[in-house]
C-alpha cells in the first residue's frame, strides 16, 4: 500500500512493522478533533490566501463527509492507514481529489496534529469529570442535610475516638471532591491553549494565522512556542494525576462503605441494585461496586506512572514513545466515568442505619475527652491532671461494664469528689458533638456552615456553564 510519506523509500514496509506502528485501533477516538483541527486549519489557510476560498471549501466539505462515514458506521479503519490523522487525509483525497486534497496538510505536521487533537479531547473531559464530581458533591450535601443528629463513633487509627454527626463525616468527603473539582477546571483553564501551526517543531515559513484557528476552536491563544507545544503531553499527565487523587478519595470513601456495610460495623444497607450475591453461599450480599471503585484506584495510579515514565527522558521536540500516550488516558477517563456515576447512584440509594451508629456510640467512651475538658473548664484543673483523672474515671468505667456516657455520678466522684452533676451533661454524646462549635467542627451550627459552603460552590460552579 501506498503510504503519505512513501517518497524516499524503494522498499514496502513489513507488516510487522505497519502493526507495530499503528495507533489507529485506539487514536480512532479521536476523529472528531481531527476533523474539527482539519476544517479550521483548511479555514484558515483561505483567509491567509494560502490556499483559495474554493480550494477550502472543497475541503471542508470532503471533511464533514468524512465525518458522516465515521458517524454512519461507513468508514473503514485500516491498520495500514497507520493512524486517524492520515486515515482521514487518505480518505478526504479519494472523495475530493488529491489534487486539493494535498493541500490541508500545508503548514501543519502530524506532530501539531495529534498535540492538538488530543488536548482538545482532553479538554473536554475535564469538563465531564468536573460535572460527574459537581453530582457527588451534590449527593453527598443532600444526605448530609437530614443527618445532622445522626450521631456516629468519629475514629483515629480506626479507635473509637470522639462522636461525630454523619453530616459532618460525609461533608469531609464533600470537601475532598471540591477540591476534585477545581483541579479539573483549573487544569483546563491552563491548557487552553491551541498548538496547531507549530508545525513539525520550529514553526513554518508560510504566513499562517494561528489566532484565526486557535479561537476557532474556542482557545483562549495559540501556544507560545512551537517546539514545547509538540512535546507538551502536560494537559494529559494532568489528567492522569487529577483521576488519580480523585481515585484517592472515591478509594478511601468506598473502602468506609465496606468497613459499614459489614457486620462488625452495620452501619449502612447498599441497596440490592448496588449489591451482589456469592454463588455458593446463598446469605451473603456484598459490596463490589464500592470493591471495584477502590480496586479501579490500581489502574488509574498505573497509568499515570506510565505515562510520567515515558514522557520523563525524551529529548525535544516529537518522538514515538508519545503515542504512548493515549491509552491510559482513554482507560482512565472511561474507568473515572463508570466509577463515578455508579458511586453517586448508590449513594443516593443506600440506607444508613442510625440505631447501629447510635449503639457503636455507647462503646469505647467517645466522650472522655468532653469529661477532661469540663475539669479544665468548670473546675481550673491544668488539662494533663484532667486528662489522667478521666483515664481513672474510664477504668472505673470498664469495671462497671459500663460506658462513660452511662455511669452515674457516684462511679465519677469515687475518682475525684470535685466532679459534679454538670460532668454528666458534658459526658451527654448528643451534647458531646454539639460542644464542638469551633470553625470547622462537628456541631450542627458549624456543619451547617459547611453545608451551606457546598452549596454555594454548587451554584458557583454551575455558573461556570460547563
Ligand atoms: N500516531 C502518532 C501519535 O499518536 C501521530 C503523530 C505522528 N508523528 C510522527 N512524526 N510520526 O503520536
Amino acid at each position: 500500500m501506498k503510504k503519505l510519506w512513501q517518497g524516499r523509500f524503494s522498499e514496502e514496509s513489513s507488516q510487522l512493522l505497519e502493526e507495530f506502528n499503528a495507533s489507529i485501533g485506539f487514536d480512532r477516538n479521536l476523529y472528531k478533533e481531527d476533523i474539527e483541527g482539519s476544517i479550521a486549519h483548511a479555514t484558515m489557510l483561505s483567509e491567509c490566501a494560502i490556499i483559495t476560498k474554493d480550494e477550502s471549501k472543497t475541503l471542508v466539505d470532503g471533511l464533514k463527509q468524512v465525518l458522516s462515514e465515521i458517524e454512519d458506521n461507513k468508514f473503514e479503519f485500516k491498520t495500514e492507514d497507520e493512524d486517524i490523522h492520515m486515515a482521514v487525509e487518505k480518505r478526504l483525497s479519494e472523495i475530493i481529489g488529491s489534487e486539493i486534497g494535498g493541500k490541508l496538510h500545508t503548514a501543519r505536521s502530524r506532530n501539531d496534529q495529534v498535540a492538538l487533537d488530543f488536548r482538545l479531547f482532553v479538554l473536554k473531559q475535564n469538563k465531564e469529570l468536573a460535572k460527574l464530581v459537581l453530582n457527588l458533591i451534590s449527593t453527598l450535601k443532600t444526605i448530609s442535610s437530614s443527618n445532622l443528629d445522626t450521631l456516629m463513633p468519629g475514629y483515629t487509627h480506626l479507635q473509637h475516638a470522639q462522636p461525630v454527626s454523619l453530616a459532618y463525616h460525609l461533608m469531609a468527603y464533600s470537601f475532598m471532591f471540591m477540591r476534585d473539582f477545581e483541579r479539573f477546571i483549573s487544569s483546563f483553564e491552563r491548557n487552553n491553549l491551541c498548538p496547531l501551526g507549530s508545525a513539525a517543531l520550529a514553526g513554518t515559513p508560510h504566513a499562517i494565522n494561528r489566532e484565526v484557528t486557535s479561537s476557532t476552536l474556542g482557545f483562549y491563544a495559540p501556544t507560545f512556542n512551537a517546539m514545547d507545544s509538540v512535546s507538551d503531553r502536560d494537559f494529559a499527565l494532568e489528567m492522569l494525576f487529577n483521576i488519580s487523587v480523585l481515585f484517592t478519595h472515591t478509594s478511601r470513601l468506598c473502602e468506609e462503605l465496606i468497613l459499614w456495610s459489614s457486620q462488625e460495623f452495620g452501619f449502612i444497607s447498599i441497596s440490592d441494585k448496588f449489591s451482589t450475591g456469592s454463588s455458593i453461599m446463598p446469605q451473603k450480599k456484598n459490596p463490589d461496586v464500592a470493591e471495584l471503585i477502590r480496586g479501579k484506584t490500581g489502574r488509574v495510579y498505573g497509568n499515570l506512572i506510565a505515562l510520567l515514565t515515558t514522557m520523563k527522558s525524551l529529548p525535544l521536540a516529537y518522538n514515538k514513545d508519545m503515542q504512548e500516550d493515549k491509552e491510559g488516558v482513554f482507560d482512565s477517563l472511561e474507568t473515572a466515568k463508570t466509577s463515578l456515576v455508579i458511586l453517586n447512584e448508590m449513594l443516593k440509594t443506600t440506607k444508613f442505619n442510625t440505631d447501629a451508629m447510635l449503639k457503636a456510640c455507647k462503646k469505647g467512651h467517645l466522650s472522655a475527652t468532653d469529661l477532661a475538658d469540663y475539669l479544665v473548664k468548670q473546675k481550673n484543673i491544668p488539662f494533663r491532671e484532667a486528662h489522667h483523672i478521666t483515664g481513672r474515671c474510664v477504668a472505673v468505667a470498664e469495671s462497671a461494664g459500663l460506658d462513660l456516657s452511662d455511669v452515674g455520678l457516684l462511679h465519677l466522684q469515687s475518682v475525684d469528689e470535685r466532679i459534679d452533676e454538670t460532668a454528666l451533661d458534658a459526658l451527654n454524646l448528643a451534647n458531646s458533638k454539639e460542644a464542638r462549635k469551633s470553625y470547622g467542627g462537628t456541631a450542627n451550627e458549624s456543619v451547617l456552615k459547611q453545608i451551606e459552603v457546598a452549596q454555594k460552590f454548587i451554584e458557583n460552579a454551575l455558573k461556570l456553564k460547563i
